[in-house]
């Protein structure tokens, strides 16, 4: 019904990563990124316009969110409002199957899920571009999960003059995924919240870090050897190219002043066990995002194997094993 739309979406993981901002208010970032949409742990989004209301209602399994999260919600909320002109408020309530603090980015799937639940409740019309512009302006990388499979978000050309809004959206690279047969294990070696937020480490990053500049351009070159990787199904030099852009990209971190460090001891060990498969003939990189939990991209034929190994070295996290997931979409009422 019109008024009353849910939604589903999934987390994704980037290759190539996003990891600045050109503009906070619109989220434009600096770079251009990569990822893939994972089939695991999704996010399921309700959106029911409430006219009787005079605030917005933000639930999270069941629990009313509070202090900034729910800011961040209601501010999109009145994105969305502006757009449709309308002044209705609005009931949310979104289920997160991530486990509990697996510290793996729910902003992505949490984002998609609601841009596309609220554009269909205040009755937006959006395509798919349109719900991936959206869907950034909650969290950047929301809009990559927007599409299923791989996706590339173009940062857009800030030079362009015109409407800088527009330049900035995902669409589907298209991958020969039967061929390329990737899977990323997850290791979550650590539950607990994060020290510094990743809009925080992202703005010092770009502010005192010596390396950031660096790291974007060579970021553009990595962007372009991995879409000709991706699609001559090459997962060694996909992989390879994913594990240097990550360790480059937490390398702007640590040169930050003070320095942003999310890689702990337990990071390190899976790095080790990750060098370890290498050696023993197994196709395994890592890729780490604002926090110390690593995510290892490997065939999945050989994705068991790689769990196992991983599991011995995380000793107490968990393991989990992902392949390539779909797209945001609307669930039927
Ligand atoms: C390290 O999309 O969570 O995971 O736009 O501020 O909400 P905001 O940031 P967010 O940042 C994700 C950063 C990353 C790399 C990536 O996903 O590309």
């Amino acid at each position: 019904a019109a008024g009353d739309a849910t939604a589903v979406a999934h987390p994704n993981i980037a290759l190539v990563k996003y990891w600045g901002k050109r503009d906070e208010q619109l989220v434009l970032p600096w770079t251009d990124s990569l990822s893939m949409t994972l089939d695991v742990f999704p996010t399921t989004t309700r959106v029911r316009l409430d006219p009787g209301a005079g605030e917005d209602t933000v639930t999270l399994d069941g629990t009313p969110l509070e202090g900034e999260p729910r800011r961040r919600v209601t501010a999109f909320l009145d994105l969305v409002r502006e757009r449709a002109g309308s002044p209705l408020r609005a009931v949310v309530d979104t289920r997160n199957t991530v486990p509990t603090g697996a510290g793996l980015a729910s902003s992505a799937s949490g984002f998609a899920a609601l841009a596309t639940a609220a554009g269909a409740a205040y009755g937006l019309g959006l395509d798919a571009t349109g719900l991936s512009r959206l869907a950034r302006r909650g969290s950047g990388s929301a809009s990559r999960s927007v599409f299923g499979g791989f996706a590339i978000w173009h940062a857009g050309q800030p030079d362009r003059g015109g409407d800088p809004d527009l330049g900035s959206y995902a669409e589907p690279v298209p991958v020969p995924v039967a061929a390329l047969d990737p899977a990323l294990v997850v290791a979550v070696v650590d539950a607990g919240p994060k020290a510094v937020s990743s809009r925080e480490a992202m703005r010092r990053t770009v502010a005192t870090s010596p390396l950031y500049r660096p790291w974007a351009a060579s970021s553009q070159a990595d962007l372009t050897e991995m879409q000709e990787a991706l699609r001559r199904a090459d997962l060694d030099a996909v992989g390879e190219v994913a594990e240097r852009n990550a360790l480059g990209m937490h390398a702007t971190m640590l040169a930050a002043r003070p320095a942003v460090r999310y890689l702990s001891a337990a990071t390190v060990t899976v790095l080790d066990a990750v060098l370890e498969l290498r050696r023993a003939g197994v196709s395994a990189w890592a890729t780490m995002d604002a926090g110390p939990n690593v995510k290892v991209l490997c065939r999945r034929s050989e994705a068991d194997r790689v769990a196992g190994v991983v599991r011995e070295a995380v000793r107490g996290g968990s393991v989990h094993i992902a392949g390539p997931g779909p797209g945001a979409r609307l669930l039927d009422a």
